[in-house]
């Protein structure tokens, strides 16, 4: 049986009209599962039909990342993906001023033990802190706070569109730099992020897309040969899908605290 995550957020892209049902899925919830794909010409193929493929640095030719564990690869900054340990909720390509809409990942061969996908609605946490630590956010907005990559991107967390919407983009791999006083905020924000982790295990042939502009991806540590496919892009221009999510949009249930240390 699917994972909960993976059946609520299913779209059979097969179908005639999957690829708008797909769109409609994102444009509401930031993120669609999907499955049937089982080799390297198929993901290219369906990511060609959702997405104009950005290129990266640990590309093939054809837009694909192969991301498994590459041993003392992942020791290097950056390379954290080509490991077997833990990936904490990240942003995709964070250190661009703009990083692609879309990311793509379909997996090829799972682990033996552990490697669980997981994504974090950022809408969610932003809804969290809004009720739980509103100074936090409050500091997670300001401009200029955070530099995402070396020599990357000078931003915030939370960043304002033109339209009124809220984007949401991090990193916690070492590559980041808080200013103060946000730095001692940190502990709190990822407390308040592991509070909206969701689990996304996939099978071979199964995959998702999400809004890298809304929902933060990891994976679970894990044990054994593990191979996902993943493609990096921006919504062909058939595919209108608005920025990020609208601040405000997800209730949370509890009491307001200005305190940075209770989240
Ligand atoms: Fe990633």
């Amino acid at each position: 049986m699917d994972h909960e995550v993976f059946a609520s957020h299913y779209v059979s892209l097969t179908s005639s009209d999957g690829p708008v049902r797909a769109v409609e899925m994102l444009a509401r919830d930031g993120l669609v599962t999907f499955d049937g794909v089982h080799d390297r010409r198929s993901v290219v193929d369906l990511a060609s039909r959702l997405l104009t493929m950005r290129e990266h640095r640990d590309a093939g030719a054809d837009g694909v990342t192969m991301i498994a564990d590459r041993g003392s690869v992942a020791d290097r900054l950056g390379y954290a993906g080509f490991g077997h340990r833990e990936l904490g909720p990240h942003t995709d390509s964070s250190a661009l001023a703009r990083p692609p809409r879309l990311v793509m990942l379909v997996c090829v061969q799972p682990a033996d033990c552990g490697g669980e996908s997981s994504v974090v609605d950022g809408a969610a946490v932003y809804a969290d802190l809004a009720t739980h630590a509103p100074g936090l956010l409050q500091a997670l907005k300001r401009p200029g706070t955070v530099r995402f990559g070396d020599p990357g991107y000078w931003g915030s967390v939370f960043e304002p569109t033109a339209d009124g919407r809220m984007t949401v983009r991090l990193r916690l791999d070492g590559l980041e730099h808080f200013t103060e006083p946000v730095d001692e905020a940190v502990p709190v924000l990822r407390a308040m992020i592991s509070r909206h982790v969701r689990e996304l295990p996939l099978r071979p042939g199964q995959g998702y897309l999400l809004d890298n502009w809304r929902m933060l991806h990891g994976r679970c540590e894990f044990r054994g040969s593990r191979l996902m496919y993943r493609v990096l892009g921006d919504p062909v221009t058939s595919c209108v899908l608005p920025s990020g999510f609208v601040p405000g949009s997800l209730a949370v249930v509890g009491a307001s605290s200005d305190g940075w240390d209770r989240p």
